[in-house]
């Protein structure tokens, strides 16, 4: 996975944090999601794909104690380190989603990662990670975008799907909770249809 890795770190190491199509200052949707889903405080939240993205900023507003950041692109994650610093209610983890082991997990975050596995093999294999992390009872939030949003990300090409299909992708583990459409509007006014899912891992908590 060197090349994702070398894809990645040269945009975050060419584009400021807030250039990106992706930035966004407040992640509303996301946070409504986990609220929704009643993620408190105390639980573990895991920002899969977390790059330099604003919503560990926001949990920690809210008091989160327990928040871990993986990244393929270790210059993407260094970017948020350098904003907040070490913290103690924050983890950094530098490597491929698909390696992931760091046990159960309450909420899964994911906007713009999985819509990037356009194999549905690859997408049965993030379901298995996915299913390994979240415990039973627990959320998982995943974002992408919507069928008439745009056929690439980041000059890559990606997967379109609704929350309908997102569900019907993590079945039967996930069953889908709530789902919302967003469009999402880029740094330079570009509007970008997003499904949102949240989904509850199935089994008795
Ligand atoms: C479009 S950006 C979205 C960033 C962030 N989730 C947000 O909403 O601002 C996709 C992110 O996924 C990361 N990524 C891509 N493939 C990955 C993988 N296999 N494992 C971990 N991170 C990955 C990239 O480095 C990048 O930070």
């Amino acid at each position: 996975m060197a090349d994702v890795a070398d894809h990645w770190n040269g945009i975050y190491s060419t584009k400021a944090v807030d250039e990106v199509s992706w930035y966004e200052e407040v992640p509303v949707t996301s946070l409504e999601l986990m609220a929704a889903a009643d993620c408190g405080a105390g639980d573990r939240v895991i920002d899969v794909g977390a790059g330099a993205a604003t919503l560990v900023d926001h949990l920690l507003q809210i008091g989160h104690t327990d928040i871990v950041l993986v990244d393929i692109s270790a210059t993407g994650l260094a970017a948020t380190k350098q904003r907040l610093g070490e913290h103690p209610a924050v983890r950094y983890v530098v490597g491929d989603l698909f390696d992931l082991d760091i046990g159960p997990v309450d909420m899964w975050h994911d906007r713009a990662v999985f819509h990037f596995l356009g194999a549905p093999a690859d997408r049965r294999r993030y379901r298995a990670v996915m299913a390994r992390h979240v415990r039973p009872g627990g959320h998982s939030i995943v974002a992408g975008f919507a069928p008439d949003g745009p056929e690439q990300c980041s000059g890559l090409p990606v997967a379109r799907h609704s929350a309908a299909e997102m569900a019907a992708a993590f079945s039967p583990e996930f069953a889908l909770a709530a789902s919302r459409r967003v469009v999402h509007v880029t740094p330079w006014g570009g509007e970008q249809p997003f499904s949102f899912a949240l989904l509850r891992r199935q089994g008795a908590p």
